[in-house]
């Protein structure tokens, strides 16, 4: 019998040709075969898909957005945002995702993305291939009934479209104190605060002295459940003065529903027995790419430190070995290294810790990192310490 694993395959970029079948493909993955034309202008161009082509052509992609995050205080990141991975119902099973996985690893490595998220439908086979879960986030539900109107309440008002460059730099203020917030452009931002086709956005602020500390937009949504898009405040003055503003709708919304960092301030802000609360991973996070990411971290200006990391990574090869890492003044230099390592760590782990969603502490304590340095894990520590990761875009 023939065997498939000796079908030849070859993995490379889609070209516009192949658009309309990559479309078709993702189609039938995603949206029961909804028939959709491949238009090239309403397609973002800051994206890459990677396709496995065999003898009947192309059967299987994965897509890669390009795009940059805010990395706490320091320089943005480009990261490869993964989505639209698919194959051909009657394909699978072949391997071809996994090897256009790998494929687009390289080709990220080789676009200077360092770092990667996506969106699993399973984390377990994502981390087989070294994306791990990022950081958490809460999903509020929160009963319009319970909030209270403060005497800052009176000065939110409804967004205009003039107002949209301060709505945000209220966000990029924000995202540097995260790690992992998206560099929205502005078709991104007008698909948030534009009005719908068929539904007006409603975005108010809470700007006092004519800057924005905090906003929220919504639109849709229905008595029992309305979904807020973003609800972003920079203090919790400003928080209370715009969960006023969600009180005086509660005759038209009973409950509201929106997504928070996991250190958001609204249980003080408004501590009530009826907020739900329920903590779920933002997306799963792989480095690309270690020394250039690492060299892009900014350290505490004050910490002097260096360590000596093993990195496993099977299917990044330049990431495999030995690293010495250093860090004097904010700034971190990686070379290779030729010492007996003080931790060894998996891409995994690594990559968790990079990103924000837990300390190296709590990632050893849960599943184990090899320390033969205490002094070095705890140096390796202080360095990637710093904000928690969040992100509120869905690709
Ligand atoms: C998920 C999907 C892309 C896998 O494609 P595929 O070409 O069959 O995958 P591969 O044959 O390359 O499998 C690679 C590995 O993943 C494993 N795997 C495959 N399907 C899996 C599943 N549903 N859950 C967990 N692991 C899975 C395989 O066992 C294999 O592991 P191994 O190498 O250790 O044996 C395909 O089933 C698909 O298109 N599904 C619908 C769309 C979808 O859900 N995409 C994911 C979006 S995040």
């Amino acid at each position: 019998m023939e065997h498939w694993h000796h079908h030849p395959i070859e993995l490379r970029a889609i070209g516009l040709e192949d658009m309309q079948r990559a479309w078709d493909i993702g189609a039938q993955a995603f949206s029961r075969g909804e028939r959709r034309e491949y238009s090239a202008d309403r397609f973002n161009t800051d994206f890459d898909a990677y396709g496995v082509y065999d003898e009947d052509g192309l059967q299987a992609q994965v897509g890669v957005h390009r795009y940059k995050v805010f990395m706490g205080n320091g320089p943005v990141v480009e990261m490869a945002g993964v989505g639209g991975v698919s194959c051909l119902p009657a394909k699978r099973g072949r391997g071809y995702i996994g090897r256009c996985v790998v494929y687009s690893l390289e080709q990220m490595q080789d676009r200077g993305q360092s770092i990667s998220m996506l969106f699993p439908f399973s984390q377990a086979f994502y981390r087989k291939y070294g994306w791990e879960v990022g950081g958490s986030r809460r999903r509020y539900e929160v009963p319009a009934s319970i909030l209270h109107v403060v005497k800052e309440t009176n000065i939110v008002r409804a967004a205009v479209v003039e107002d949209a460059a301060a709505i945000q730099a209220c966000y990029e203020a924000f995202a540097t104190r995260y790690r992992g917030m998206i560099c929205r452009n502005e078709r991104e931002w007008k698909a948030i605060l534009d009005h719908g086709s068929s539904h007006y956005t409603y975005t108010y602020l809470y700007a006092p002295k004519n800057v924005v500390e905090g906003y929220l937009t919504y639109s849709k949504g229905s008595y029992e459940d309305t979904y807020i898009r973003e609800f972003i405040t920079l203090n919790s003055t400003a928080q209370r003065a715009l969960l006023g503003l969600l009180h005086r709708v509660d005759m038209q919304v009973e409950k509201f529903r929106w997504h928070a960092p996991s250190d958001d301030a609204l249980w003080w802000n408004t501590g009530h027995n009826d907020i739900s609360t329920t903590i779920e991973p933002i997306c799963m996070v792989r480095v690309v790419d270690v020394r250039a990411a690492l060299q892009l971290w900014r350290t505490p200006s004050a910490l002097r430190a260096g360590v000596c990391v093993e990195v496993i990574d099977p299917h990044a090869p330049w990431n495999q070995g030995v690293w010495e890492v250093e860090c004097e003044g904010g700034s971190v230099t990686v070379k290779r290294g030729y010492e007996i390592p003080q931790v060894t760590l998996d891409i995994q782990a690594l990559s968790q810790a990079f990103c924000g969603g837990e300390s190296l502490a709590a990632i050893r304590a849960a599943r184990g990192i090899e320390v033969r340095d205490e002094a070095g894990f705890n140096a390796f520590q202080q360095m990637l310490s710093g904000p928690p990761m969040w992100m509120n875009d869905g690709f």
